[in-house]
Protein backbone atom coordinates (compact mmCIF):
# COMPACT_ATOMS: atom_id res chain seq x y z
CA UNK A 1 0.00 0.00 0.00
CA UNK A 2 0.92 3.39 -0.86
CA UNK A 3 0.72 6.36 1.64
CA UNK A 4 0.94 9.59 -0.27
CA UNK A 5 2.05 13.03 1.58
CA UNK A 6 -0.87 14.74 3.42
CA UNK A 7 -1.63 18.60 3.95
CA UNK A 8 -3.30 18.35 7.38
CA UNK A 9 -5.57 16.03 9.43
CA UNK A 10 -9.33 17.11 10.39
CA UNK A 11 -12.55 15.37 11.84
CA UNK A 12 -13.83 14.18 15.21
CA UNK A 13 -14.34 10.55 15.38
CA UNK A 14 -14.01 7.46 17.93
CA UNK A 15 -11.63 4.78 17.67
CA UNK A 16 -11.99 0.87 18.84
CA UNK A 17 -12.59 -0.17 22.59
CA UNK A 18 -9.31 -0.82 24.04
CA UNK A 19 -8.06 -3.75 23.18
CA UNK A 20 -6.99 -5.39 26.37
CA UNK A 21 -10.29 -4.27 28.33
CA UNK A 22 -11.99 -6.15 25.32
CA UNK A 23 -9.99 -9.89 25.50
CA UNK A 24 -10.06 -9.66 29.72
CA UNK A 25 -13.26 -9.41 29.58
CA UNK A 26 -14.42 -11.98 27.66
CA UNK A 27 -11.64 -14.19 29.44
CA UNK A 28 -13.66 -13.31 32.87
CA UNK A 29 -16.71 -13.28 32.05
CA UNK A 30 -15.87 -16.86 30.38
CA UNK A 31 -15.60 -17.96 33.97
CA UNK A 32 -18.37 -16.20 35.19
CA UNK A 33 -21.47 -17.05 36.76
CA UNK A 34 -24.30 -16.42 34.57
CA UNK A 35 -24.51 -13.55 31.30
CA UNK A 36 -22.37 -10.64 30.99
CA UNK A 37 -22.10 -7.94 28.26
CA UNK A 38 -19.80 -5.80 27.23
CA UNK A 39 -20.29 -2.88 25.09
CA UNK A 40 -17.98 -1.11 23.08
CA UNK A 41 -16.23 -4.22 22.23
CA UNK A 42 -12.84 -3.13 19.97
CA UNK A 43 -13.50 -5.59 17.34
CA UNK A 44 -10.49 -6.78 15.86
CA UNK A 45 -8.39 -10.14 15.18
CA UNK A 46 -6.64 -9.72 18.19
CA UNK A 47 -9.80 -9.43 20.58
CA UNK A 48 -11.83 -12.40 18.24
CA UNK A 49 -8.89 -14.51 19.09
CA UNK A 50 -10.56 -14.37 22.74
CA UNK A 51 -13.44 -15.24 21.48
CA UNK A 52 -12.82 -18.09 19.59
CA UNK A 53 -10.19 -19.46 22.68
CA UNK A 54 -13.08 -19.03 25.37
CA UNK A 55 -15.70 -21.20 22.64
CA UNK A 56 -12.98 -23.69 22.23
CA UNK A 57 -13.61 -23.99 25.87
CA UNK A 58 -17.30 -24.93 25.60
CA UNK A 59 -18.51 -21.17 26.16
CA UNK A 60 -20.98 -20.10 24.65
CA UNK A 61 -21.36 -16.00 23.23
CA UNK A 62 -23.59 -14.26 21.83
CA UNK A 63 -21.59 -11.85 18.53
CA UNK A 64 -23.64 -10.71 15.44
CA UNK A 65 -20.30 -8.56 15.21
CA UNK A 66 -21.55 -5.39 16.21
CA UNK A 67 -19.83 -3.49 19.04
CA UNK A 68 -22.03 -5.58 21.94
CA UNK A 69 -20.91 -9.18 22.84
CA UNK A 70 -22.55 -11.82 25.41
CA UNK A 71 -20.74 -14.32 26.60
CA UNK A 72 -22.33 -16.77 28.82
CA UNK A 73 -19.89 -17.72 31.50
CA UNK A 74 -19.30 -21.49 32.53
CA UNK A 75 -18.64 -20.42 35.96
CA UNK A 76 -15.43 -20.39 37.71
CA UNK A 77 -14.05 -23.53 37.07
CA UNK A 78 -16.50 -24.87 34.34
CA UNK A 79 -14.17 -24.42 30.94
CA UNK A 80 -14.28 -28.15 29.20
CA UNK A 81 -11.19 -29.98 27.72
CA UNK A 82 -11.15 -28.57 24.13
CA UNK A 83 -10.81 -31.41 21.31
CA UNK A 84 -7.76 -29.53 19.67
CA UNK A 85 -5.44 -26.74 20.54
CA UNK A 86 -6.57 -23.18 21.54
CA UNK A 87 -5.39 -20.59 18.88
CA UNK A 88 -4.24 -17.01 20.30
CA UNK A 89 -3.57 -16.03 16.66
CA UNK A 90 -1.17 -13.29 16.87
CA UNK A 91 -2.70 -12.02 20.37
CA UNK A 92 -0.33 -12.34 23.36
CA UNK A 93 -2.56 -11.42 25.88
CA UNK A 94 -4.50 -13.97 25.44
CA UNK A 95 -2.10 -16.57 25.41
CA UNK A 96 -0.80 -15.36 28.26
CA UNK A 97 -3.89 -14.14 30.25
CA UNK A 98 -6.09 -17.20 29.19
CA UNK A 99 -2.72 -19.94 30.96
CA UNK A 100 -3.82 -17.90 33.92
CA UNK A 101 -7.39 -19.12 33.84
CA UNK A 102 -6.87 -22.67 32.54
CA UNK A 103 -4.58 -23.38 35.47
CA UNK A 104 -7.19 -23.77 37.65
CA UNK A 105 -9.66 -25.67 35.61
CA UNK A 106 -9.42 -29.43 35.16
CA UNK A 107 -7.75 -30.97 32.03
CA UNK A 108 -4.98 -30.21 29.78
CA UNK A 109 -4.69 -27.01 27.73
CA UNK A 110 -2.85 -26.48 24.69
CA UNK A 111 -2.47 -22.96 23.59
CA UNK A 112 -0.93 -21.91 20.11
CA UNK A 113 -0.45 -18.88 17.81
CA UNK A 114 0.53 -17.70 14.66
CA UNK A 115 4.11 -17.72 13.74
CA UNK A 116 5.13 -14.16 15.61
CA UNK A 117 3.80 -15.39 18.96
CA UNK A 118 4.87 -18.40 18.53
CA UNK A 119 8.38 -17.10 18.71
CA UNK A 120 7.55 -14.88 21.71
CA UNK A 121 8.50 -15.60 25.65
CA UNK A 122 5.88 -17.62 27.63
CA UNK A 123 8.84 -19.09 30.32
CA UNK A 124 7.74 -16.05 32.12
CA UNK A 125 4.40 -16.92 32.64
CA UNK A 126 4.97 -20.63 32.82
CA UNK A 127 7.26 -20.06 35.89
CA UNK A 128 4.98 -18.27 38.45
CA UNK A 129 2.21 -20.22 37.21
CA UNK A 130 4.30 -23.98 37.88
CA UNK A 131 5.36 -22.38 40.99
CA UNK A 132 1.50 -22.20 42.17
CA UNK A 133 1.55 -25.71 41.46
CA UNK A 134 0.14 -26.08 37.88
CA UNK A 135 2.47 -28.06 35.00
CA UNK A 136 2.84 -25.86 32.44
CA UNK A 137 5.55 -26.68 29.46
CA UNK A 138 6.76 -24.44 26.65
CA UNK A 139 8.37 -25.27 23.50
CA UNK A 140 11.70 -23.73 23.24
CA UNK A 141 10.31 -21.00 26.08
CA UNK A 142 7.58 -20.21 23.02
CA UNK A 143 4.19 -21.36 22.50
CA UNK A 144 2.30 -24.40 22.14
CA UNK A 145 2.06 -24.03 25.54
CA UNK A 146 0.57 -26.89 27.36
CA UNK A 147 -0.95 -26.02 31.05
CA UNK A 148 -2.59 -29.02 33.04
CA UNK A 149 -4.77 -27.08 35.83
CA UNK A 150 -4.55 -28.09 39.53
CA UNK A 151 -4.89 -27.26 42.70
CA UNK A 152 -3.06 -24.14 43.22
CA UNK A 153 -1.47 -22.66 46.17
CA UNK A 154 -0.83 -18.52 46.66
CA UNK A 155 2.13 -17.37 45.97
CA UNK A 156 4.15 -13.84 46.18
CA UNK A 157 5.95 -13.29 42.83
CA UNK A 158 8.67 -10.61 42.10
CA UNK A 159 7.92 -9.81 38.17
CA UNK A 160 11.44 -9.97 36.88
CA UNK A 161 9.96 -7.74 33.94
CA UNK A 162 7.44 -4.96 33.79
CA UNK A 163 4.50 -6.37 32.34
CA UNK A 164 0.75 -6.25 32.92
CA UNK A 165 0.34 -10.26 30.55
CA UNK A 166 2.31 -11.99 33.37
CA UNK A 167 1.04 -9.84 35.87
CA UNK A 168 -2.11 -10.62 35.48
CA UNK A 169 -2.07 -14.21 34.60
CA UNK A 170 -0.64 -14.24 38.15
CA UNK A 171 -3.65 -12.27 39.99
CA UNK A 172 -6.32 -14.62 37.50
CA UNK A 173 -4.73 -18.08 38.76
CA UNK A 174 -4.50 -16.37 42.39
CA UNK A 175 -8.16 -16.27 41.87
CA UNK A 176 -8.00 -19.97 42.11
CA UNK A 177 -5.54 -20.13 44.82
CA UNK A 178 -7.02 -21.46 48.16
CA UNK A 179 -6.22 -20.92 51.42
CA UNK A 180 -4.34 -17.06 50.85
CA UNK A 181 -3.65 -14.51 49.13
CA UNK A 182 -1.64 -13.70 45.88
CA UNK A 183 0.85 -10.79 45.39
CA UNK A 184 2.30 -9.65 42.17
CA UNK A 185 5.79 -7.12 42.66
CA UNK A 186 5.99 -4.72 40.35
CA UNK A 187 9.03 -2.56 40.46
CA UNK A 188 7.75 -0.40 37.81
CA UNK A 189 4.16 -0.14 37.37
CA UNK A 190 2.50 -1.75 34.34
CA UNK A 191 -1.11 -1.32 33.28
CA UNK A 192 -3.86 -1.78 35.85
CA UNK A 193 -7.09 -2.90 33.55
CA UNK A 194 -6.94 -6.73 34.99
CA UNK A 195 -7.15 -4.83 38.48
CA UNK A 196 -10.05 -2.25 37.61
CA UNK A 197 -11.75 -5.33 35.80
CA UNK A 198 -11.94 -7.27 38.98
CA UNK A 199 -13.02 -4.67 41.29
CA UNK A 200 -15.92 -4.57 39.07
CA UNK A 201 -16.60 -7.83 39.75
CA UNK A 202 -16.48 -7.18 43.09
CA UNK A 203 -13.27 -9.01 43.45
CA UNK A 204 -10.78 -8.08 46.37
CA UNK A 205 -7.50 -6.20 44.53
CA UNK A 206 -4.98 -4.36 46.55
CA UNK A 207 -2.07 -2.24 45.46
CA UNK A 208 0.20 -1.13 48.37
CA UNK A 209 2.95 0.71 47.19
CA UNK A 210 4.65 -2.19 44.72
CA UNK A 211 2.64 -5.29 46.09
CA UNK A 212 -0.52 -6.25 44.13
CA UNK A 213 -2.84 -8.71 46.08
CA UNK A 214 -5.61 -10.96 45.00
CA UNK A 215 -8.03 -12.90 47.51
CA UNK A 216 -9.23 -16.66 46.06
CA UNK A 217 -13.17 -16.34 45.31
CA UNK A 218 -15.71 -19.04 44.99
CA UNK A 219 -17.57 -17.48 42.33
CA UNK A 220 -17.23 -15.07 40.02
CA UNK A 221 -20.66 -12.51 39.38
CA UNK A 222 -21.10 -12.00 35.47
CA UNK A 223 -20.99 -8.20 34.86
CA UNK A 224 -21.40 -5.38 32.18
CA UNK A 225 -18.79 -3.16 30.97
CA UNK A 226 -18.37 -0.63 28.66
CA UNK A 227 -15.44 -0.37 26.96
CA UNK A 228 -13.98 3.62 25.68
CA UNK A 229 -11.59 3.75 22.75
CA UNK A 230 -7.96 2.42 22.56
CA UNK A 231 -5.25 5.11 23.66
CA UNK A 232 -3.05 3.12 21.29
CA UNK A 233 -5.44 3.34 18.38
CA UNK A 234 -6.04 7.18 18.98
CA UNK A 235 -2.01 7.49 19.23
CA UNK A 236 -1.46 7.41 15.46
CA UNK A 237 -3.99 10.26 14.85
CA UNK A 238 -2.68 12.19 17.89
CA UNK A 239 0.54 12.17 15.67
CA UNK A 240 -0.52 12.64 12.53
CA UNK A 241 -2.42 15.89 13.87
CA UNK A 242 0.74 17.11 15.99
CA UNK A 243 2.97 17.04 12.96
CA UNK A 244 1.12 18.44 9.67
CA UNK A 245 0.31 21.96 9.94
CA UNK A 246 -3.40 22.53 9.90
CA UNK A 247 -4.74 20.12 11.24
CA UNK A 248 -7.71 20.05 13.38
CA UNK A 249 -8.90 16.81 15.78
CA UNK A 250 -11.17 15.23 18.10
CA UNK A 251 -10.75 12.11 19.27
CA UNK A 252 -13.53 10.89 21.53
CA UNK A 253 -14.38 8.86 24.38
CA UNK A 254 -10.68 7.28 24.52
CA UNK A 255 -9.65 5.56 27.87
CA UNK A 256 -6.87 7.50 29.55
CA UNK A 257 -5.65 4.88 32.37
CA UNK A 258 -2.51 6.87 33.52
CA UNK A 259 -0.93 3.61 33.01
CA UNK A 260 -1.31 3.50 29.54
CA UNK A 261 -1.22 7.32 28.79
CA UNK A 262 2.75 7.82 29.06
CA UNK A 263 2.96 8.94 25.33
CA UNK A 264 0.68 11.72 26.02
CA UNK A 265 2.86 13.29 28.98
CA UNK A 266 6.44 12.66 26.74
CA UNK A 267 4.63 14.68 23.44
CA UNK A 268 3.07 17.29 26.27
CA UNK A 269 6.95 17.76 27.20
CA UNK A 270 8.11 17.81 23.45
CA UNK A 271 5.62 20.57 23.15
CA UNK A 272 2.74 19.11 21.35
CA UNK A 273 -0.89 20.92 22.13
CA UNK A 274 -3.28 18.46 23.46
CA UNK A 275 -6.30 19.09 25.06
CA UNK A 276 -7.56 16.80 27.29
CA UNK A 277 -11.08 17.29 28.56
CA UNK A 278 -14.97 16.01 29.34
CA UNK A 279 -13.30 13.25 32.05
CA UNK A 280 -15.42 10.94 33.49
CA UNK A 281 -15.54 7.75 34.68
CA UNK A 282 -16.83 4.88 32.76
CA UNK A 283 -16.66 0.64 33.98
CA UNK A 284 -13.75 1.88 36.75
CA UNK A 285 -11.46 3.38 34.05
CA UNK A 286 -11.03 6.70 33.18
CA UNK A 287 -12.05 8.44 29.70
CA UNK A 288 -11.62 11.64 27.94
CA UNK A 289 -12.10 13.63 24.53
CA UNK A 290 -9.01 14.55 23.34
CA UNK A 291 -8.34 17.68 20.95
CA UNK A 292 -5.19 18.03 18.99
CA UNK A 293 -3.62 20.46 17.06
CA UNK A 294 -0.50 20.98 15.56
CA UNK A 295 2.87 21.91 16.86
CA UNK A 296 6.42 22.62 16.72
CA UNK A 297 8.08 19.72 18.78
CA UNK A 298 11.40 19.87 20.14
CA UNK A 299 13.78 16.62 21.29
CA UNK A 300 13.12 14.73 25.12
CA UNK A 301 14.50 11.45 26.44
CA UNK A 302 12.36 8.75 27.43
CA UNK A 303 13.75 6.54 30.27
CA UNK A 304 13.31 3.43 31.93
CA UNK A 305 11.00 4.51 34.65
CA UNK A 306 8.78 5.64 31.84
CA UNK A 307 8.49 3.19 29.34
CA UNK A 308 5.86 0.84 30.76
CA UNK A 309 3.26 3.54 30.23
CA UNK A 310 4.24 4.03 26.68
CA UNK A 311 5.69 0.74 25.81
CA UNK A 312 3.49 0.26 22.79
CA UNK A 313 3.80 3.66 21.74
CA UNK A 314 7.41 3.72 21.28
CA UNK A 315 7.32 3.05 17.40
CA UNK A 316 5.01 6.78 17.17
CA UNK A 317 7.36 8.50 19.65
CA UNK A 318 10.05 7.21 17.33
CA UNK A 319 8.62 9.19 14.31
CA UNK A 320 7.54 12.36 16.20
CA UNK A 321 11.34 12.83 17.59
CA UNK A 322 12.57 12.50 13.82
CA UNK A 323 10.84 15.62 13.30
CA UNK A 324 11.46 17.06 17.25
CA UNK A 325 14.47 19.63 17.01
CA UNK A 326 17.39 18.18 19.16
CA UNK A 327 17.99 14.55 19.81
CA UNK A 328 15.60 12.20 21.21
CA UNK A 329 16.47 8.78 22.99
CA UNK A 330 14.79 6.06 24.82
CA UNK A 331 16.64 3.87 27.41
CA UNK A 332 15.77 0.88 29.08
CA UNK A 333 13.44 -0.69 26.10
CA UNK A 334 14.87 -3.95 25.85
CA UNK A 335 11.41 -5.33 25.91
CA UNK A 336 10.43 -3.85 22.67
CA UNK A 337 12.31 -6.64 21.30
CA UNK A 338 10.09 -8.88 22.43
CA UNK A 339 6.85 -7.88 21.18
CA UNK A 340 5.19 -8.70 17.81
CA UNK A 341 8.37 -7.98 15.77
CA UNK A 342 11.95 -6.98 17.70
CA UNK A 343 10.34 -3.22 17.55
CA UNK A 344 14.31 -2.01 17.85
CA UNK A 345 14.86 -3.30 14.78
CA UNK A 346 11.49 -3.02 12.81
CA UNK A 347 11.16 0.73 13.88
CA UNK A 348 14.90 1.86 12.85
CA UNK A 349 14.43 0.19 9.63
CA UNK A 350 10.99 1.87 9.05
CA UNK A 351 12.91 5.51 9.97
CA UNK A 352 15.25 4.63 7.52
CA UNK A 353 12.81 4.32 5.24
CA UNK A 354 11.72 7.82 6.11
CA UNK A 355 15.43 9.04 5.48
CA UNK A 356 15.21 9.61 9.40
CA UNK A 357 18.61 9.77 11.11
CA UNK A 358 18.18 6.70 13.69
CA UNK A 359 20.39 4.54 15.86
CA UNK A 360 19.37 1.45 17.64
CA UNK A 361 20.86 0.42 20.78
CA UNK A 362 20.31 -2.79 22.68
CA UNK A 363 17.72 -1.68 24.99
CA UNK A 364 16.17 1.67 22.62
CA UNK A 365 17.40 3.86 20.03
CA UNK A 366 18.26 7.63 19.77
CA UNK A 367 16.84 9.56 17.01
CA UNK A 368 18.18 12.83 15.44
CA UNK A 369 15.34 14.95 15.08
CA UNK A 370 14.49 17.99 12.66
CA UNK A 371 11.66 20.02 12.38
CA UNK A 372 10.98 19.69 8.73
CA UNK A 373 9.18 16.87 6.32
CA UNK A 374 11.41 13.79 6.51
CA UNK A 375 12.12 12.59 2.91
CA UNK A 376 10.58 9.04 3.05
CA UNK A 377 10.26 7.70 -0.86
CA UNK A 378 11.00 4.14 0.92
CA UNK A 379 9.31 0.62 1.66
CA UNK A 380 8.21 0.29 5.39
CA UNK A 381 8.30 -3.49 5.77
CA UNK A 382 5.04 -4.65 8.66
CA UNK A 383 6.15 -7.75 9.29
CA UNK A 384 3.19 -8.82 10.95
CA UNK A 385 3.44 -6.03 13.17
CA UNK A 386 -0.05 -3.80 13.33
CA UNK A 387 2.02 -1.14 15.18
CA UNK A 388 4.71 -0.72 12.41
CA UNK A 389 2.36 -0.80 9.88
CA UNK A 390 0.64 2.24 11.57
CA UNK A 391 3.85 3.93 11.82
CA UNK A 392 4.49 3.47 8.16
CA UNK A 393 1.05 5.32 7.43
CA UNK A 394 1.73 8.48 9.69
CA UNK A 395 5.31 8.62 8.44
CA UNK A 396 3.93 8.37 4.79
CA UNK A 397 1.30 11.28 5.53
CA UNK A 398 3.97 13.50 7.02
CA UNK A 399 6.57 12.81 4.74
CA UNK A 400 7.72 14.76 1.54
CA UNK A 401 7.71 11.66 -1.08
CA UNK A 402 5.22 9.01 0.94
CA UNK A 403 5.85 5.59 1.53
CA UNK A 404 5.27 1.99 0.63
CA UNK A 405 4.14 0.05 3.50
CA UNK A 406 4.53 -3.58 3.00
CA UNK A 407 1.85 -5.89 4.78
CA UNK A 408 -0.86 -3.16 5.74
CA UNK A 409 -2.90 -5.36 5.95
CA UNK A 410 -1.50 -6.23 10.00
CA UNK A 411 -3.47 -3.18 10.80
CA UNK A 412 -6.62 -5.74 11.52
CA UNK A 413 -4.53 -7.67 14.46
CA UNK A 414 -5.72 -4.22 16.41
CA UNK A 415 -7.80 -2.02 14.10
CA UNK A 416 -9.43 -3.29 11.17
CA UNK A 417 -10.73 -0.10 9.70
CA UNK A 418 -7.39 1.82 10.57
CA UNK A 419 -7.32 3.13 6.52
CA UNK A 420 -10.40 3.95 6.26
CA UNK A 421 -10.33 6.55 9.04
CA UNK A 422 -7.34 7.46 7.72
CA UNK A 423 -8.45 7.89 4.14
CA UNK A 424 -11.33 10.13 5.64
CA UNK A 425 -9.63 12.60 7.73
CA UNK A 426 -6.72 13.04 5.53
CA UNK A 427 -6.92 16.36 3.59
CA UNK A 428 -4.16 16.32 0.63
C1 LIG B 1 -0.63 -5.69 27.28
C2 LIG B 1 0.55 -5.51 27.93
C3 LIG B 1 1.81 -5.12 27.26
C4 LIG B 1 1.53 -4.53 25.89
C5 LIG B 1 0.57 -5.34 25.10
C6 LIG B 1 -0.77 -5.47 25.84
C7 LIG B 1 -1.80 -6.10 28.05
O1 LIG B 1 2.61 -6.27 27.10
O2 LIG B 1 2.73 -4.38 25.15
O3 LIG B 1 0.34 -4.78 23.84
O4 LIG B 1 -2.94 -6.08 27.53
O5 LIG B 1 -1.64 -6.50 29.21
P1 LIG B 1 3.58 -6.82 28.28
O6 LIG B 1 2.75 -7.18 29.43
O7 LIG B 1 4.28 -8.01 27.69
O8 LIG B 1 4.53 -5.69 28.55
Amino acid sequence: MRIEPAASVQGAFAVPGVKGISQRAVLLGAVADGESEIRGFGRAEDTEAAIRVVRALGVEVEDDGGETVRVRGAGLRGLREPDGALDCGNAGTVLRLASGILAGQEGQFVLTGDESLSRRPQERIAEPLREMGARVETTNGGAPVLVEGGALTPIRYVLPVASAQVKSAVLFAGLYAAGGETTVVERLPSRDHSERLLREMDVQVVRRGVDVTVSPVERLPSFRVEIAGDFSAAAPFIVAATLLHGSELLVEGVNINPLRTGFLDVLERMGANIAVFNRRTDSGEPVADLEVRPAELVATVVRRREVPRLIDELPLFALAAGMARGESAVWGAEELRKKETDRIETVTNALKALAVRVTARDDGFGVRGVPTRPKGGGVVRAGGDHRIAMLGAIGGLVSREGVEIEDAESVGVSFPGFFDLLETVTQR
